[in-house]
């Protein structure tokens, strides 16, 4: 019997079991009235007297082990839920419909596509500025009406802190830490004090770009831009400059590109003119790269400036601009762009 005994206990030992019904099935093996365990203690009413004491203590052991054993077999079923009829079906197929991106953020990412072929890197500057890199070092005197041109939203008066009106504060940031040659873009946020409406937004986003090196001219401002707007605009798109005025290049530009929306025959979106306008450009006034550690002498340099919403608006036929704002995804979902 105490073989017996011996061998159960190895045998327990060894057991396991993968389902709530095979940890189940060893219970009633083991332990029900008729089980392997319960029937020794029958047999042990004909165990010698001599022997009861050492059995029965073997005896106890055995059971014990199998009771233990079976218990935590069990127990690792026990916070299983076993689907039935009434829970989900966690095995479905998902059926979610994928969320899409931005349409500011998909002609974004496209407007760095196109300039990342031409060798630009991309960096980024604060939201919140000083009168330095926002208006003085972009050659906008103390009092110069061109300071008017911008309605800023200042934090502070003095010193002046304020909410960037334009990312071209961000080139005087990448120009004051690097020497040239420099070829970088800096999309962002910018804000100014405007009334809201369909064509103008408090709050909106524009892309800067800034080429400086030994010899650079007026002719490779003109090129690069005419292979951005075709690239963004299709391969038919042209371009035209026209004498503008910023404090920070000279001679400036604002560039026109004709329109993908009539192609040039003349709609409501371009007032019938063929052509609308999508940036302000020139050659980097002299007193600015002076002003950030550059010499003037040695090097030029061309930058422009453009607004996100605007070309977006071109590119999808939006009419409206505070639809960019709302985020209503019955509008936001008829965007499927790839970057
Ligand atoms: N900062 C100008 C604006 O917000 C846009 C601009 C014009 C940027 C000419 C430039 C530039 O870099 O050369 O209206």
């Amino acid at each position: 019997m105490v073989d017996r005994i011996r061998e159960l206990m190895h045998e327990i030992g060894e057991v396991t079991a993968e389902t709530r019904e095979e940890a189940e099935q060893l219970r009633l093996k083991y332990l029900s009235k008729k089980g392997l365990v319960s029937v020794l203690f029958d047999d042990f009413r004909s165990v010698p007297p001599d022997m009861k004491r050492e059995v029965g203590k073997l005896l106890n052991e055995l059971k014990t082990l199998t009771q233990e054993k079976i218990d935590a077999l069990r127990s690792r079923f026990e916070d299983v839920v076993m689907p039935d009829s009434s829970t989900e079906d966690l095995t479905r197929p998902v059926t979610m419909e994928p969320g899409t991106r931005h349409p500011l953020s998909i002609v974004r990412n496209h407007i760095i596509d196109i300039f990342s072929h031409l060798g630009y890197t991309v960096a980024e500057g604060p939201e919140i500025e000083d009168d330095w890199h926002n208006f003085s070092a972009l050659n906008f005197p103390p009092e110069h009406p061109a300071r008017d041109m911008q309605d800023t939203f200042f934090i502070s008066q003095d010193p002046a802190i304020l909410l960037r009106t334009h990312t071209s504060s961000v080139q005087i940031r990448a120009m004051e830490k690097s020497q040239p040659p420099l070829r970088m873009i800096f999309p962002g946020r910018v804000f100014r004090n405007e009334a809201i409406s369909a064509r103008a937004h408090c709050i909106f986003h524009q892309v800067e770009g800034l080429y400086i090196d030994r010899n650079v001219s007026f002719a490779d401002l003109k090129q690069t831009l005419l292979y951005f707007a075709r690239e963004m605009f299709g391969e038919k798109t042209q371009i035209r400059l026209r004498p503008s005025y910023f404090p920070f290049t000279e001679p400036s530009g604002e560039m026109d590109v004709s329109c993908n929306i009539c192609g040039g025959s003349g709609c409501n979106i371009c007032k019938n003119t063929g052509w609308v306008e999508i940036l302000g450009c020139g050659m980097v006034d002299p007193a600015v790269l002076d002003n950030c550690g550059i010499d003037s002498r040695v090097y030029t340099g061309f930058a422009f400036g453009m607004g996100i919403e605007r070309i977006t608006m071109l590119k999808y036929q939006i009419r409206d601009l505070r639809l960019f704002y709302e985020n209503d995804v019955r509008f936001l979902k008829q965007f499927t762009g790839t970057i």
